[in-house]
């Protein structure tokens, strides 16, 4: 691949801008400074810096955040903190999207990613990829509301909601496993069962569950078996049927 190009795509830096930190001598391969912006560099094996910092080789970037509160998952950042915020400045890319939302007061495993694929694969309402949710409720809930859950409830305005489960944890704690995400779902779906919503926190999506030991606030990459285990490769439930 050119160096140019793969300057451009490791850093998501326009081709204009990254062929003149080349010229400027500001990239080096290995240890030698390489002023020719159409110099073959070899990903995988050749390592590549900028002002002297290595950059990851150009590929799509998939980032597992756990979610505080308070930041609004949204890639506008001039509307207050948001998610954006929380990416450290090494794995921020320019095209990195979040997959699908959590709102403002959720907390818990929210997935970024460069691959528009993935991200439509993972968002597909085909899919049905489930996600897993501990919610703290004030207020009871009604007695059949496991049943209500499984069977498709419909919310306050009448939507139908798919087939879903709920787990009573505690007299006011409950985990919920939803293979859909609509706006507000869970505390639409809690709702329409009686209760309140006052915690909520995204424990897994498809088999990967939120690393027990990234601290709220914080990012990292996944790949390998962790990606695996989004199940984007599995066919859509109709086309395996
Ligand atoms: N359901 C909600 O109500 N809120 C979220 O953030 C996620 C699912």
């Amino acid at each position: 691949m050119r160096l140019d190009r793969y300057v451009s795509q490791a850093t998501g830096t326009p081709r204009t801008q990254t062929t003149r930190w080349i010229r400027g001598g500001l990239v080096q391969v290995g240890s030698v400074v390489v002023k020719d912006a159409s110099a073959q560099v070899a990903i995988g094996r050749d390592r590549v810096r900028l002002r002297g910092a290595e950059l990851d080789p150009p590929g799509h970037l998939v980032l597992m955040l756990h979610k505080p509160a308070g930041v609004v998952t949204s890639t506008d950042t001039s509307i207050g903190p948001t998610v954006m915020d929380c990416i450290p400045a090494d794995l921020r890319r320019r095209d990195l999207a979040p997959i699908g939302r959590l709102d403002k007061d959720t907390t818990g495993l929210l997935l970024l990613t460069t691959d528009g694929g993935l991200n439509h694969a993972l968002t597909h309402p085909r899919r049905h990829v489930e996600k897993a949710y501990v919610a703290v409720l004030d207020g009871a809930l009604c007695a059949d509301a496991e049943a209500r859950f499984a069977t498709g409830l419909a919310l306050g305005d009448g939507t139908l909601c798919q087939p879903a489960t709920l787990q009573r944890l505690a007299a006011d704690q409950v985990r919920i496993v939803l293979r859909e995400g609509k706006f507000h779902q869970v505390k639409r779906m809690v709702a329409a069962c009686g209760a309140a919503v006052v915690a909520l926190h995204r424990e897994r999506i498809g088999d990967l569950w939120l690393d027990p030991t990234l601290l709220p606030g914080r990012a990292r990459r996944i790949d390998g078996d962790e990606l695996a285990a989004l199940g984007v490769g599995r066919p859509l439930e109709e086309e395996a049927a």
